[in-house]
């Protein structure tokens, strides 16, 4: 494994929800772990002009707030000497001369640098323009990695003009696109799974699947983050970005190694495999809706209409599923069903595999159900799990079948939970970009998408609502091939059965 190189890790944005919800949370989980080089040291970057003092008596309040009991004194004091400010006022015009004083003169600073962009996808052009006019993308000193969010664009052409702005002043091995999804155990063990046993390669395909289902679902509203989300929507929000990734690691053929570019070669093979829709197809392979006024954990919830910031006539989705084929020799006429959603029954990510029923039903008088084909499913979360369904005799002296869950949930008590953030900084740091998404597979999956996303923006008149805490609009099931499939919300056994919204 690459060693991971202390580095000067410069955060823009970082008072907005993603750095202080995730990024900042992340380093410091990683110094309680011991994961940080000793010289590590970070820079804090936004508009306002805080002194580092301020920033950093913010920085011990979310800190203390998130992790309560478990906050560590100890452990933040030496958090906190790593703590840096910088401004950079839209006024000042040597702002970033500035930084790089700061990063090239400040004793005992590393000599390499990572430039984490936590900002809206709007400012990164402007912001890696001037980190490279100030010369801080030049490598001649130590390596300059910057790390950018989703969304990468809006669609397939702002994407690619997105990307003709980076590479005037970066070299490809230099950018890391961040999908955290790539940074969840469970996604990783998909890989695993697949490649570490030979269990079931031999089932993995069209003659033994039905079908697959790939499912996000959230509890939570849009989080105050109207700004973002009236403009993205569920589909682009999660669809084009993290469940297209997960289709990816699902469908993809063994790669020759697990190096970078052999992973991502073999994800893009099966993006580019996944058959276009046709503006005129849309309605029979993607379904949209946005949740009403309704009840999430016991609690009355607003409809996504009266969220504050959200126009009173919006016709984003809050809710996307979508039916994709990929037309290869392995998933030929299998379908794949991709669902997301905010303010549902449960927040669930999950991947259930549905297996044909075997060819003869020898036992069909030894039911005491109807008979159920057999299921695996990796949990993604609440809880990371791998469970496979398979039928046995009821004990007794009839020949009785019931269907029971191998539960082969990985987790022990005293093994560590990280959060994706933690293990993807670490990456960035040793320069491995195996989780991070080339460009190519972001284009073929905004080629998946946009078909979509141009019927769904010319039809602004009417779109399905779902009441907030159930499993979204009733018409999704439309999409389904045939009457026995139907959406797994539940990874437990009763989660077989058909379930009423
Ligand atoms: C983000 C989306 O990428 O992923 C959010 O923008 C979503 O809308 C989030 O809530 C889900 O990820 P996680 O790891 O919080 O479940």
């Amino acid at each position: 494994m690459k060693i991971v190189e202390p580095c000067i890790t410069v955060i823009f944005g970082v008072n907005g929800n993603l750095a202080r919800r995730k990024l900042i949370p992340a380093l410091f989980r990683l110094d309680a772990a011991g994961r940080l080089p000793e010289a590590m040291a970070i820079v804090g970057c936004s508009l306002e002009r805080w002194s580092k003092e301020c920033w950093i008596a913010e920085v011990a309040d979310l800190l203390r707030a998130r992790f309560s009991n478990e906050f560590d004194e100890q452990v933040f004091e030496r958090f906190r000497a790593r703590l840096h400010y910088h401004a950079t006022p839209p006024d000042d015009n040597d702002a970033y001369g500035a930084l790089r004083r700061v990063l090239e003169e400040t004793p005992g600073f590393p000599s390499h640098a990572m430039f984490y962009m936590a900002v809206r996808p709007s400012a990164f052009p402007a912001i890696i323009g001037s980190l490279g006019a100030a010369g801080l993308l030049e490598e001649s000193r130590g390596w300059r990695r910057v790390v950018i969010e989703k969304p990468f664009g809006h669609d397939l052409l702002s994407a690619q003009t997105l990307q003709g702005g980076l590479h005037r002043h970066l070299d490809e091995s230099q950018i890391f696109r961040i999908d955290h999804y790539l940074g969840k155990g469970t996604v990783q063990n998909i890989i695993v799974f697949r490649f570490a046993n030979i269990l079931l390669e031999p089932l993995w395909n069209n003659h033994y699947i039905d079908h697959v289902q790939i499912t996000h679902s959230e509890t939570l509203g849009i989080d105050g983050r109207a700004d973002y989300y009236e403009g993205a929507g569920a589909l682009r929000d999660m669809i084009q970005s993290h469940l297209l990734q997960l289709l990816a690691l699902v469908a993809m053929e063994p790669p020759v190694s697990l190096s970078a570019e052999h992973l991502r070669d073999e994800k893009v093979k099966a993006l580019k495999a996944i058959r276009p829709i046709t503006q005129n197809s849309v309605h029979a392979h993607a379904f949209r809706g946005q949740y009403t006024s309704g009840v999430v954990d016991g609690q009355p919830v607003p409809g996504y209409l009266d969220e504050p910031g959200v126009a009173p006539d919006s016709s984003t989705e809050t809710y996307a599923a979508l039916k994709l084929f990929i037309d290869n020799w392995r998933w030929a006429g299998v379908p794949f069903y991709l669902r997301t959603g905010k303010r549902m029954a449960e927040n669930s990510s999950a991947i259930c595999i549905r297996f044909k029923n075997p060819p003869q039903d020898l036992l069909r008088t030894a039911h005491r159900e109807s008979p159920h084909p057999n299921w695996i499913m990796l949990g993604i979360q609440p809880d990371d799990c791998l469970k496979m369904e398979v039928q046995v005799k009821v004990p007794g002296l009839d020949l009785h079948t019931r269907r029971i869950s191998l539960d082969a949930t990985y987790r022990k008590a005293s093994e560590e939970d990280y959060d994706a953030y933690e293990g993807l900084l670490l990456d960035v740091m040793r320069g491995d970009h195996s989780l991070f998404l080339r460009i190519d597979e972001i284009e073929w999956a905004w080629r998946a998408v946009d078909p979509i996303i141009k019927v769904w923006a010319m039809e602004r008149d009417f779109i399905n609502g779902y009441a907030a805490g159930t499993w979204g609009p009733r018409g999704t099931y439309r999409l389904f091939d045939g009457d026995s499939q139907f959406w797994r919300h539940s990874l437990n056994p009763d989660g077989a059965d058909p379930q009423a919204y």
